[in-house]
């Protein structure tokens, strides 16, 4: 009896140990798995089974890891179709893998585009955490079907991630709703294959957050790089596919990737000791990663989470991310700025090629006037291969803890590079770089602190701006006609004269947007420090020109006289500048010919204020398209007015021994022999009147066939009887061809070589108002490109800024 007991005994231990050892991890035809029984793998890493979610009653089918606990699944097979009872049954049938329930409905299938037929036919679930439908007897590792090629959320080691291109499929993960619920999130993980392909991670149609293209290590935009232990990985780019894949060299290590339901990607290595998951790597985890963040060509500072422009660049007025630049890229003179420690732009619309060198990729960029940035696209081993921007370059960081980081070259105008290699201030702040991943923490947290302090100390300095910029504005409501502000005011409404809040450089310094406590906006003009006038004039001279208003000057609201600093007031004007509209393929379309008529005649009427009507008469000498700014109408304003003569004292016809101005607007009397007179700023209306008919820069302006100026041009068209043809292609036939002749007429006429050929600015109203009868005009003055290039020698390739320089 004994003996029997311990028969069963041994009988039923047998029976356990051989229920364990020989576990099922693959079913053969009319073979089945239900609810309760399950698949392990070989060696007893994965199980596939039924189960119930969180704190969900339906049953899915899915696979999870055998020995972590908490359950972690890396599949499910009816994510969209649970069931609501516990009478599942997966089987393998000709169809391929068939989930049915209760009542012997499909639920959810295989769907395979052959189907199993034979008897040998097995679905086996493999070490590697992939469930196969294969053929039992073959060798070859052939599948009919495989769960890797329908991911759900995890990517697992082996798994690919990205397009097949000639069968046109993607594999993407895709989140849980939420620990409850595994059907479709919102967030899916792809690899954008537009442009130079990039892992994104996007929330429905909205990008979330970009990973960067593949730079031969690890994707631009993150960290999960071939170095860490035990991991290899692999992205693959061809005509045929891209994908990511990762391998893990050691197989007690069990690393995934996954997207969860509430917007992080993430990798994360299983931990024994704390049983739980280590998180290796999340994005987004910093708040310049999100997409976005910052407007079109600034850098989002992962260390110091703001948006700076990129040097040279500076916030678009309409705008309150996209910055502009603020010279413009000359197409043929232009070179690039090295930028490091950078992840690499949006690249959705980039260029790349795998075999160039990163010279050929420069020569490459310089080819075409709209490439603005090219990068090596292999970082490893050297560098290798191309990648070229052809547009704004969108979601540019810079990571503190970014080993080396990338390097990108970005494409400025010749006179932009030579302006700020004289300060290279934010230039060093860029190449700062701390390392060590430890490092980065304690920077986290000591930024904090300083932050929080800084913040302090600001608002106390805020209560006591507000406290003495009160008590200035009962001291100076005495003095109406000299309207100052202290440094400080303007300091903060500046933001301490930050690089972000820089709109552009003029000829007389750099101009800021500002907004006084009030809520006011103003541009401040801060001048440089050239002038040998003294305080009291140069006051008094400021206070005059304050009084000189009209509808198409730009308002001085004061000034501000403080150590060492000389600062101008002004309105702010909303629309920037004509240049940055006329010369421009597609903001161009925003200027009809009628807004255009209304522009010129605006210009004309400032001018003839300044010129005949105001109480000084103020020679502008530095008229030109950038210093016509436009409100919210586009009503055109002057600006600068003035200055020269404040800056140079009082000297109405008369030769000076300093010229200012820019080339290109420049009278031949003025720029040659420094002489200057109203029929100076006449000769620059004419120059900007043909400039705004024809949407090109007078000193950009090449004729292939003649050796021709803008000038040139339209003085030969004139006298060929087809002065149209001068026309912005873009007016077409939308405008009256009279008025347009009439421009060209009165633009030929202010350009004559010899000023009193040219009429005076009340002339030219009552001409553009069809009052005045038009003589005919004589040749202009610079209208032949090589004569201008021998004029000005090195000076030539000066553009856009003013120049000063002794008259022969
Ligand atoms: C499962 O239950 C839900 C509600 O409890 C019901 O709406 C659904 O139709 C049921 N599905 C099936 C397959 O019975
Ligand atoms: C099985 O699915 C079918 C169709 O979806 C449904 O009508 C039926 O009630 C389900 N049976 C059970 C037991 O859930
Ligand atoms: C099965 O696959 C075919 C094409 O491969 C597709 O048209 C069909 O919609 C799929 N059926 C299901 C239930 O997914
Ligand atoms: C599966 O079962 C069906 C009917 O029960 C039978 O006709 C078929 O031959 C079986 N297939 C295999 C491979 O055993
Ligand atoms: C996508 O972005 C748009 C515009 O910002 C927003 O209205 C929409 O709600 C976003 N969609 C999602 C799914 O977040
Ligand atoms: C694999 O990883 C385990 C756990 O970290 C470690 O104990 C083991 O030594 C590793 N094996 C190899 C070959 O590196
Ligand atoms: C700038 O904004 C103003 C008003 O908000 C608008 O009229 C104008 O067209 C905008 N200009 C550009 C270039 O977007
Ligand atoms: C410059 O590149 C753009 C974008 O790839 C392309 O559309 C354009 O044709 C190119 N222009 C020239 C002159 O090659």
């Amino acid at each position: 009896m004994q003996n029997l007991r311990t028969q069963w005994f041994w009988f039923f231990l047998f029976c356990c140990i051989s229920r364990t050892s020989t576990s099922l991890d693959s079913i053969a035809p009319n073979q089945s798995i239900s609810d309760g029984e399950t698949l392990i793998s070989h060696e007893k890493t994965f199980e596939l089974g039924f189960f119930s979610p969180g704190s969900s009653k339906s049953r899915y089918l899915g696979i999870w890891y055998y020995n972590i606990n908490p359950r972690t699944m890396v599949w499910v097979a009816n994510r969209e179709a649970p069931l609501n009872t516990t009478s599942g049954v997966l089987k393998l049938s000709d169809q391929g893998l068939v989930l049915v329930n209760g009542t012997n409905n499909i639920v959810w299938s295989s769907n395979m585009s052959t189907t199993a037929e034979t008897e040998n036919t097995i679905a086996q679930l493999l070490d590697s955490g992939n469930l196969v439908v294969k053929d039992g007897n073959s060798e070859h590792e052939h599948y009919l079907w495989q769960s890797f090629d329908h991911p759900c959320d995890t990517l697992l080691p082996g798994m690919k991630l990205g397009w097949n291109l000639e069968k046109g499929e993607e594999l993407f993960l895709s989140s849980w709703k939420s620990a409850d619920d595994p059907s479709h999130g919102e967030y899916s993980f792809k690899i954008d294959p537009r442009g130079c392909p990039q892992a994104v991670l996007w929330k429905g149609t909205n990008l979330s957050n970009r990973f960067g293209p593949w730079n031969g290590l690890y994707f631009s935009g993150s960290l999960i790089d071939s170095q860490s232990p035990g991991v290899k990985v692999d992205f693959v780019l061809n005509k045929k596919e891209i994908y990511y894949q990762f391998q893990v060299l050691n197989k007690s290590l069990s690393y995934r990737f996954w997207v969860t339901p509430n917007r992080n990607a993430l990798v994360s290595l299983w931990e024994s000791q704390i049983s739980d998951w280590l998180i290796l790597y999340s994005q987004p985890s910093f708040p310049c990663e999100y997409y976005g963040r910052c407007g079109a060509n600034s850098i989002c500072n992962a260390g110091n989470p703001r948006c700076t422009c990129l040097d040279g660049f500076f916030r678009h007025m309409n705008s309150s991310k996209d910055c502009v630049r603020t010279i413009r890229l000359t197409c043929n003179k232009d070179r690039f700025r090295k930028y490091t420690g950078m992840v690499l732009p949006d690249t959705s619309s980039s260029w790349y090629n795998k075999n160039m060198v990163l010279e050929e990729c420069a020569e490459m960029c310089l080819q075409n006037c709209s490439c603005t940035a090219y990068a090596n696209l292999d970082i490893s081993g050297g560098g290798s291969g191309c990648l070229l921007w052809y547009h704004d370059l969108i979601d540019l960081r810079h990571y503190p803890q970014a080993q080396g980081g990338q390097d990108i070259y970005i494409r400025y105008s010749d006179s932009e590079l030579d302006h700020s290699q004289k300060n290279g201030l934010s230039k060093s702040k860029i190449a700062s770089i701390v390392t060590g991943s430890t490092m980065f923490v304690v920077s986290m947290i000591l930024g904090l602190v300083i932050w929080l302090w800084k913040r302090k100390v600001e608002m106390e300095e805020m209560k006591k701006q507000l406290y003495q910029s009160h008590h200035n504005y009962n001291l100076r409501k005495e003095e109406p006609d000299l309207p100052a502000f202290d440094l400080p005011v303007i300091a903060k409404a500046t933001d301490n004269f930050s690089d972000t809040n820089k709109l552009g450089e003029g000829g007389f310094g750099p101009v800021y947007k500002g907004t006084l406590i009030g809520g006011q906006d103003i541009a401040v003009k801060r001048l440089s420090n050239n002038s040998g006038q003294g305080l009291k004039e140069f006051k008094n001279e400021v206070a005059l020109i304050a009084k000189l208003q009209h509808r198409n000057l730009v308002k001085l609201h004061g000034y501000c006289i403080q150590e060492e600093e000389k600062m101008l007031i002004y309105e702010y004007m909303p629309n920037m500048s004509l240049d940055y509209f006329i010369f421009d393929e597609i903001r161009t379309k925003l200027l009809d010919w009628s807004k255009r008529f209304h522009i010129i005649g605006g210009i004309a009427r400032g001018l003839v204020y300044l010129h005949e009507d105001s109480r000084l008469r103020v020679i502008h000498r530095d008229l030109k398209t950038s210093n016509i700014l436009l409100d919210e109408n586009m009503n055109p304003k002057i600006s600068d007015f003035g200055l020269a003569r404040t800056l140079w004292g009082d000297q109405v016809d008369a030769n000076t021994n300093k010229i200012a101005g820019t080339y290109g607007y420049m009278p031949p009397e003025y720029a040659v022999h420094g002489h200057f007179s109203m029929k100076s700023d006449v000769f620059s209306f004419g120059v900007m009147v043909l400039e705004i008919v024809s949407g090109k820069k007078n000193r950009d302006f090449s004729d292939p066939n003649h050796c021709l100026n803008l000038l040139g041009h339209a003085w030969r068209l004139w006298t060929e009887g087809r002065p149209t043809n001068l026309m912005d292609a873009f007016l077409g036939e939308r405008c009256t061809s009279s008025e347009v002749i009439r421009c060209i007429h009165v633009g030929l006429l202010c350009v004559q070589q010899r000023p009193n050929d040219r009429p005076d600015m009340s002339a030219v109203v009552l001409m553009l108002n069809g009052e005045k009868s038009l003589p005919q005009p004589k040749a202009p003055g610079f209208y032949n490109g090589r004569d201008k290039a021998d004029l000005f020698g090195p000076f030539s390739n000066n553009d856009a800024s003013l120049t000063v320089l002794e008259a022969r």
